[in-house]
């Protein structure tokens, strides 16, 4: 049997374990481990990151197929700067190259696209490519693609305090008007559910500052696959692990699915 004959019988196998009733709608994924992977083969971390880039190509095509609505993965975080210019330069850069590339394939996918973090301090052409994608695939609603850069969990929980602080001042609110569901609605994931699966790769096991408020109820896949050889099989298996297990938020039975939100796509 060729290889090819053999990956797509093992995927096969895997996707027939897949319940489609209870495919998360929104998965979150710590694409991580890229440098590690090229240090092995002994290349420049860069090589891994370019790889990285394939490989979430692919994860973009499967999660879709499987009938997820919306991806969000951590591409850059706030803690991000502290690596060596070299290495910030080419992330920064690969962001542009690829966004340029693909955006019209994105779009054709009826794929909507949104950044999400603060992005003042990237370049004004990596910016513009950015808005210009995001206001091409605006109306797109097959899928969201959220990609997180400079992207920091705290950072955005601090901002949140700050605007309602703000129009709490100002009188547009008072203190007391201030709950779980205004402050969600002023978080840069306002609209969206929380994810109800986040995969991490690379075997680690922590948070790195990714949706600390929208990661309270998920359910954690940690694959020890370095982000450059995930693939669609190790995909399946994170999703079949989700279905395996009991989603109780505190009670004692467990919880069906949250139902879709149609505003994932309002502009
Ligand atoms: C994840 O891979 C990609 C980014 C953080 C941009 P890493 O670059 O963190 O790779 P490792 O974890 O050092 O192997
Ligand atoms: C998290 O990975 C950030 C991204 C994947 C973009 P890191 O490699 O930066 O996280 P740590 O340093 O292992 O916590
Ligand atoms: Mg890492």
């Amino acid at each position: 049997m060729s290889l090819e004959k053999i990956i797509y019988k093992k995927n096969n196998d895997l996707s027939k374990k897949i319940d489609k009733q209870k495919v998360p709608e929104h998965v979150a994924i710590i694409m991580d481990g890229n440098g590690r992977w090229a240090t092995k083969k002994g290349l420049p971390r860069s090589f891994g990151h370019n790889k990285g880039v394939s490989v979430l190509k692919e994860i973009i095509k499967v999660s879709k197929k499987l009938g997820c609505k919306v991806l969000t993965v951590y591409a850059f975080s706030t803690e991000n700067w502290t690596r060596p210019t070299k290495e910030v330069d080419f992330l920064i850069n690969l962001f542009t190259e690829v966004l340029k590339n693909e955006i019209e394939e994105i779009h054709q996918e009826l794929i909507k696209i949104k950044f999400i973090g603060d992005l003042t301090p990237f370049p004004e052409n990596l910016k513009k490519i950015i808005f210009s994608s995001e206001s091409l695939t605006k109306n797109n609603k097959n899928f969201l693609l959220n990609i997180c850069v400079n992207y920091g969990g705290r950072q955005e929980i601090v901002k949140v305090a700050q605007k309602l602080a703000l129009k709490s001042i100002s009188g547009e609110i008072k203190p007391s008007e201030v709950n779980e569901e205004l402050f969600n609605s002023e978080l840069l994931t306002q609209g969206i559910n929380d994810p109800e699966l986040l995969i991490r790769t690379s075997g680690e096991k922590r948070i790195s500052n990714f949706l600390l408020w929208q990661l309270a109820y998920s359910e954690i896949y940690i694959s020890e696959v370095l982000w450059p050889d995930f693939n669609e099989n190790e995909f399946l298996k994170a999703i079949i692990d989700y279905q395996s297990r009991n989603r109780r938020f505190g009670g004692i039975e467990s919880l069906p699915n949250q139902s879709f939100k149609d505003s994932y796509f309002s502009p």
